[in-house]
């Protein structure tokens, strides 16, 4: 079987470090807010080439902690994406925030150039909430400018692009703060629950450590209402032992197996999304896009061949029931790609354990697919 991730592969490699690092913080006797998160909060900023991280329980607790502290107010117009984890939106909303879409562009991504007409239209529109879906690193120029032109507060969703570049920047350097997850799936995944607050500034790390902690800026001092999203001390420990030393090869493999499916899947109705030379993706997911109607033929040959698949997303954020009909969002531009996404993507199996043979059966599976 061809599965879309491989944690048991995964453990074989970390199970060494993994458990002396379970061993360390049994001893030390510390399980929340000690050396463990600190040390890795201090390696993740290396690793990501930003000033400032701030350990939380998941990703979405990132972003609904970035929003409030570059002081999103209830009611807000957030733009975002309709093509994302729920999650985003979510945070959104949990931080008083009103999200406005607009529709995604040919890599899946928010569509900047809708976003600039909008904001044209409508000044009240002041946070932006982008994601650099997939691992495709969306353009980091481009987004400044529009932070630029129209004062934009701007915290980038990471969750799916801890690595990736665009001309050499570095995602999460060009949003006020931006937001990661360690999701298990994630390239940098925890073995549970975990996330991160990334900002180069000192202010924004700083309220983001008084947001996890019950809002508290000094033992039962509480100056804000903060949440209960700490990194626990196991998981800080377990990524920055077992898991944050693999991070770059496993990159490499992933961009290794991309390479591969570019060089030689090869059928007409089966089409690669190629992101151009300015991105460095890190190749999170590897998304395809098969016509109309044909994803779950694709879908059910793949299965037969014993290859695991997945679609991201499978509904767009606006049509979720939990939104549709009601007054909690506002669709500004008409989801047409978007939407066209939800019926047509397919994810094939990228993950740093896929052997070379694994790869070629993939390869050859797709390239046999008889519609
Ligand atoms: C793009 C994106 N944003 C946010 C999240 C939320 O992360 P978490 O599951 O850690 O809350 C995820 C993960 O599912 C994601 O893929």
């Amino acid at each position: 079987m061809v599965l879309q991730n491989d944690f048991k592969r995964q453990w074989e490699l970390v199970q060494g470090s993994a458990l002396e690092a379970v061993r360390r913080v049994g001893a030390s006797g510390r399980y929340i807010l000690g050396q463990e998160v600190e040390s890795f909060e201090a390696a993740l900023a290396d690793f990501c080439g930003i000033r400032h991280t701030v350990g939380v329980g998941n990703g979405m607790d990132a972003l609904e902690i970035s929003l409030r502290c570059l002081g999103l107010k209830q009611g807000d117009k957030v733009l975002t994406t309709p093509l994302s984890a729920f999650a985003t939106t979510l945070a959104i909303l949990r931080s008083g925030g009103f999200p406005v879409f607009v529709d995604v562009d040919e890599l899946g991504a928010i569509d900047l150039g809708q976003c600039r007409q909008l904001l044209e239209r409508d000044n009240s529109i002041r946070f932006m909430v982008p994601v650099h879906l997939y691992g495709f690193p969306m353009s980091l120029p481009e987004l400044g400018r529009l932070q630029q032109d129209f004062g934009l507060s701007i915290v980038e969703d990471c969750a799916q692009a801890i690595g990736a570049s665009y001309a050499g920047a570095p995602v999460g350097t060009v949003g006020q703060a931006a937001a990661t997850s360690f999701y298990p799936t994630k390239n940098l995944g925890a073995m549970g629950d975990g996330g991160a607050v990334l900002s180069n500034d000192a202010t924004v790390a700083e309220k983001a450590k008084t947001l996890r902690d019950y809002g508290q800026s000094s033992h039962y001092a509480h100056v804000e209402i903060g949440l209960n999203s700490r990194l626990d001390e196991i998981q800080a420990a377990l990524l920055h032992d077992a898991f944050l030393p693999y991070l770059s090869q496993w990159t490499d493999h992933r961009r290794r197996v991309a390479c591969a499916y570019h060089d030689q899947i090869d059928h007409p109705n089966i089409q690669l999304l190629r992101p151009p030379s300015e991105m460095n993706p890190i190749w999170h997911l590897f998304p395809v896009r098969c016509g109309e109607g044909k994803r779950d033929s694709l879908l059910r040959h793949l299965r037969s061949c014993d290859i695991m698949t997945g679609i991201h997303y499978p509904r767009i954020i606006p049509d979720q029931v939990a939104l549709a009909g009601k007054a909690l969002s506002h669709t500004a531009v008409d989801p047409t790609i978007a939407r066209r996404f939800a019926n047509e993507e397919l994810s094939l199996p990228i993950h740093p354990f896929l052997t070379d043979q694994e790869i070629s059966t993939v390869i050859d599976a797709c390239n046999k697919w008889k519609e």
